[in-house]
């Protein structure tokens, strides 16, 4: 047990180490970060920030003695970085999770191997293969990239009738996934937390709405049947037991229209669909997840009212600084700036959680309080 007043260590510096390292000071602990950015956000709110490449042996020695228990809030870290930390000081979820969920190949090969349900998909590694691949599905496809994707970035939506040649020089990378275009009625996500006993805690899932690969809004409680959460909440937890996690995960899914789960992907870490339990749970995702890496009793994820969650891109940005003030005069409304200095379109630069009685009441608010701000923008209003 590491127990409060010890010092944690976070790989990874941007908005999700921030906002745990800001959490785990309330609880008293000391939080050392590394990340190759010297005003990385979590830097401000750090003891110790070391400003390193992610494969900096020295500095990774540094971390972790710095620490008594390091964990990691990014997934495109070398694992061999992990590894050298975790022979210093215990490291979770242990590297060797982050080592299958980083990588599409592995994480789709897990999934099928134990049954989870999953889309169809073939691994393909030149054009050749592609098209030989294609042939197999007969709809619309999507072609990721194994490694190193993220927010939608490494992908191509494919129609049947797409030339393989030019989507493989289009994707230009050395390996991808090809999978069927799923026709989703809903996304979720399940975070789940699990401890070195076996014990789990699922939070009840979130719904979620994406743009362009990224995530747009969390609507919490998701708008699905009990079955189909209840569903969500075992597969979940299936998985987690599977990877032997110790930690946090988050469990993307997709929703069929008869009611039928398929896992998208597995993040270990904190996830942002899960930055309303800051405001919407007895115990917000960055907390439950320090409590799963120092190995102290979970806390209850019992929800406490509905709420939406929007992503607050760099896109709002172009015209200098929003004006935040109209926000504040609205009941509900929860503001969480990164204080990034630099917004570049799509950058994700904060979020706004709006707590109400009712989800259609926070869509309803939320549209109020960021209309304004779009108009300004240039970009379209917030309808529904
Ligand atoms: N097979 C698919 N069918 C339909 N939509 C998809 C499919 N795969 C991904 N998407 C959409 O793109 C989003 C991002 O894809 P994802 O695989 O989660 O990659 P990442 O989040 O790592 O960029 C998903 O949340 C979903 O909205
Ligand atoms: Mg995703």
């Amino acid at each position: 047990m590491i127990p409060p007043g010890k010092t944690i260590g976070i790989v990874g510096g941007g908005q999700l180490g921030r906002m745990l390292a800001l959490t785990a000071r309330r609880l008293g602990y000391r939080i050392a970060v590394l990340d190759p950015e010297l005003a990385c956000p979590a830097a401000p709110v750090a003891d110790v920030a070391l400003t390193a490449p992610f494969d900096d042996s020295k500095a990774l020695r540094r971390l972790a003695e710095a620490s008594d228990v390091v964990t990691y809030e990014f997934e495109n870290i070398p694992v061999e970085s992990l590894r050298q930390i975790a022979s210093i000081r215990p490291v979770f979820p242990d590297p060797e999770v982050l080592h299958l969920c980083q990588h599409r190949e592995r994480e789709r090969e897990f999934l099928k191997k134990y049954n989870f349900p999953s889309p169809r998909f073939e691994i393909v590694a030149s054009a050749n293969e592609l098209a030989s691949a294609l042939t197999r599905f007969p709809g619309k496809t999507r072609l990721k990239s194994s490694a190193f994707g993220y927010d939608g970035k490494g992908q191509l939506p494919l129609e049947p009738s797409a030339n393989p040649q030019q989507a493989w020089s289009q994707i230009n990378v050395p390996r991808a996934v090809l999978e069927e275009h799923v026709p989703f009625v809903r996304e979720l996500s399940v975070l789940i937390a699990r401890q070195a006993t076996g014990l789990s805690v699922p939070f009840p899932p979130f719904e979620n709405r994406h743009q362009e690969g990224v995530l747009e809004r969390t609507i919490f409680p998701a708008r699905t049947s009990a079955t189909t959460a209840t569903a969500a909440l075992s597969l979940a937890s299936q998985i987690a037991d599977q990877l032997k996690l110790v930690g946090l995960l988050g469990v993307e899914l997709f929703e069929l229209a008869d009611g039928k789960l398929l896992v998208n992907e597995l993040a270990p870490r904190v996830h942002n669909s899960g930055h309303l339990t800051a405001e919407t749970c007895h115990t917000s995702q960055f907390e439950q997840q320090i409590r799963a890496v120092c190995g102290l009793p979970l806390g209850l994820v019992t929800p406490l009212c509905p709420a939406v969650m929007f992503n607050l891109l760099g896109d709002l940005w172009v015209q200098g600084e929003p004006d935040w003030s109209p926000l504040f005069a609205l009941p509900g409304t929860v503001l969480h700036l990164y204080g990034k200095s630099v917004a570049r379109p799509g950058r994700k630069m904060g979020h706004l959680t709006i707590r109400a009685a009712t989800t259609e009441e926070a869509i309803r608010l939320g549209n109020l309080a960021l209309n304004p701000i779009r108009t300004k923008a240039g970009l379209p209003a917030l309808t529904a």
